[in-house]
């Protein structure tokens, strides 16, 4: 088995890293040093978002790690409040401005956010912005089928990716069908459950020792084994280089099967019909 980081095709010609560094939750200061970190272990995808507060920082680290941006694949994602068409067009410029770039490789909607019923018209003005060659891929985080139907049918442009919650326990079935039947590739975001219970399971542990692996480390080979984006995060440096240490082993049809078995419906975050 080679130990190369996979990549993944899209639906647009484009490809990204398979395995990417998520950076939810670190403050701009810690999100630069984290950047900094995963680019020198490896990483070469980065995952943030307006509403996280630390594009300064990601835009810093890329900066500091002396790796070219061409190198990088970069997603952010636009915040519920700017969604409308003008809000959109605004709302980019301010990312650019902060990640200190003048394109980003992904741009999500972040969430479909329904009742506010503005997803449409800020799809629209992310295909001006991937026009105008600003946005390398347009794509979206937590549709779902019904949000991802409207898209097609008003403007015949399939997402690229959709970004959403997935963790053994979690596994998503149904979306996930969909994406492979429409050419979505599915992005799994906290991939390792946050970190709690999830890296306790038994079957999780025995694994773990059977491939002299942590459990974090077998939980993302059963991600990239399925053929998913995965974008784990950490400020601990250790766990930041021990994520990226996945390429070297693989599951067998048995244990994979060992770990679907784990699915117990457990969604962490809020429903995306029900976010405002
Ligand atoms: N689109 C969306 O709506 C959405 C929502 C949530 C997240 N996301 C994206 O997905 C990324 C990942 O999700 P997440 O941050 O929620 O959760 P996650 O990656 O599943 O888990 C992160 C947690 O696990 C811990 N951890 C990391 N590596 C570990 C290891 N090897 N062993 C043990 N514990 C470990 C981290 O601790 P330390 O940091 O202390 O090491 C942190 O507490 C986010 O950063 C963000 O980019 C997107």
């Amino acid at each position: 088995m080679s130990d190369t980081p996979t990549q993944l095709d899209f639906n647009d010609g484009k490809r990204a890293p398979q395995l990417g560094f998520g950076v939810w939750q670190i403050d701009d200061v810690h999100a630069a040093e984290a950047v900094e970190t995963a680019l020198q272990t490896g990483y070469r995808s980065i995952d943030t978002a307006a509403i996280y507060g630390n594009e300064k920082g990601v835009g810093d680290g890329i900066a500091r790690s002396g790796v070219a941006r061409s190198e990088i694949f970069l997603t952010t994602k636009l915040w519920n409040a700017d969604q409308g068409y003008d809000s959109t067009l605004k709302a980019f410029e301010q990312s650019l401005r902060r990640l200190g770039t003048d394109y980003v490789d992904l741009y999500l909607i972040h969430w479909p956010t329904p009742a506010k019923d503005r997803y449409l018209d800020t799809w629209k003005a992310f295909l001006r912005l991937r026009d105008e060659g600003r946005i390398r891929s347009v794509g979206v985080s937590n549709f779902q089928p019904a949000h991802l139907d409207r898209l097609l049918a008003e403007t015949g442009v399939t997402p690229a990716v959709n970004q959403i919650e997935l963790h053994p326990d979690f596994g998503q079935r149904e979306l996930v069908a969909y994406h492979a039947q429409h050419g979505i590739v599915t992005e799994s975001w906290s991939p390792l459950g946050q970190g709690g219970e999830l890296l306790q399971q038994p079957v999780l542990v025995e694994l773990a020792k059977r491939h002299g692996k942590s459990a974090a480390q077998v939980v993302l080979r059963w991600h990239l084994q399925h053929g998913y984006m995965v974008i784990p995060k950490s400020q601990t440096p250790s766990r930041i280089r021990e994520n990226f240490e996945v390429f070297d082993f693989a599951l067998d049809a048995a244990a994979m099967q060992a770990l679907d078995a784990l699915e117990a419906g457990h969604r962490i975050g809020p429903h995306p019909d029900q976010l405002q």
